[in-house]
């Protein structure tokens, strides 16, 4: 990958993660759009707080940036408990998970991100913990070792994914809730770039809102950061409120186009347009042709293109629309 994507939806830099910080919402009334997720788990939340037991297991599933994390947060927060982070590859040996576990308190939630990397071993020594609040483990080694068994309070899992078909079995089956988070329309990702300008006390005028959410690929990631660039180019131009032009302007240098495409997407469409004659073609032929891994594709890179019909898989590959010649500029040829 040569350079850094402004519409990278994955997120590995430590200054914006700071800022994320800070746009995270905190409790559902306040967390925008995937209504249907938010209603299910309100009915969850409240049920569980009625009965004073520890929610379901949740496991949350869905592209990068899409807010997994922001709402394993949210969870914890609408049932008044405290939550315990940790991630798959973190968590390298059994011992590692019982150290998180045996600090929960009653209720409390344990968010494990990127759940399908957890290492088998530590993953086998998590199923007892989620069904019956125990586990057994060796400790200790050669003549000294000897099996433990740890009660543990009623606690809740929240696993975060971006690959549920990466997921065994008989993890996935141990989650009571399971909820698949989707890309936001534009409606929504207006109102999240309107609560993210509040946040950073800077104005931004309708209109040049609404381009903002038209251009950010369903992803608030994408939309926050985005605003963030735009928020640059208008205050360098001394304007007041973030205007359209100045926001057209700055996505034009910054090469995202009117439907969110960025110079990658762009590439990788265009050469399966120009080498295979818009296809079908492999996924491995495809990552071996832009130079990234076949999992980053699936997970980062196409979600967005086949929800918005710039891309379709069939059983012998993937292949470009008659939107993607419109969108690329390219006069589609006759199908003979
Ligand atoms: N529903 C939402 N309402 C408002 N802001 C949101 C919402 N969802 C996400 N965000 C914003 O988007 C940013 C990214 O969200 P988050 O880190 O939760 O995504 P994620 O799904 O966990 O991504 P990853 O797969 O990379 O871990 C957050 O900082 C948050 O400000
Ligand atoms: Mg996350």
């Amino acid at each position: 990958m040569p350079e850094k994507r402004i519409v990278d939806q994955t997120n590995n830099d430590e200054a914006e993660q700071a800022l994320e910080q800070t746009l995270r919402p905190r409790m559902l009334a306040e967390y925008i759009g995937q209504t249907q997720v938010k209603d299910e788990l309100k009915v969850y939340i409240a049920a569980a707080k009625k009965r004073d037991e520890a929610l379901d297991h949740v496991l949350l599933y869905g592209p990068p940036g899409l807010g997994k994390t922001t709402l394993a947060f949210v969870i914890a927060n609408e049932l008044g408990v405290n939550l315990k982070s940790s991630s798959g590859p973190a968590i390298a040996k059994a011992g590692d998970l019982l150290a998180l576990l045996t600090e929960l308190k009653p209720g409390d939630v344990l968010f494990i991100d990127e759940i399908h990397r957890l290492p088998k071993p530590v993953e086998e020594v998590l199923y007892s913990a989620m069904e019956d609040f125990y586990v057994d483990i060796v400790v200790g080694e050669g003549e000294t070792s000897h099996a433990v068994h740890v009660p543990l309070p009623p606690f809740t899992l929240i696993g975060a994914t971006t690959r549920a078909g990466q997921l065994s079995a008989p993890l996935r089956e141990r989650f009571g809730i399971i909820e698949h988070l989707q890309f936001y329309d534009f409606a929504e990702l207006r109102q999240i770039i309107l609560r993210s300008s509040k946040v950073f006390h800077s104005k931004i005028d309708p209109d040049a809102a609404t381009e903002l959410a038209r251009r950010s690929r369903g992803t608030p990631r994408v939309a926050n950061r985005l605003l963030k660039r735009v928020r640059d180019f208008a205050e360098v131009k001394g304007e007041q409120a973030i205007s359209l032009p100045t926001t057209q302007a700055a996505l034009t240098q910054l090469q995202v186009d009117d439907a969110g495409l960025d110079q990658t997407d762009r590439h990788l469409l265009k050469m399966i347009i120009e080498l295979y004659g818009g296809g079908p073609v492999g996924l491995k032929t495809i990552a071996a042709n832009i130079g990234e891994d076949m999992e980053t594709i699936q997970e980062v890179y196409e979600p967005y293109l086949l929800q918005n019909g710039f891309l379709i898989r069939t059983p012998r590959g993937r292949m470009v629309t008659a939107k993607t010649y419109r969108q690329l500029g390219i006069p589609q040829p006759k199908s003979e």
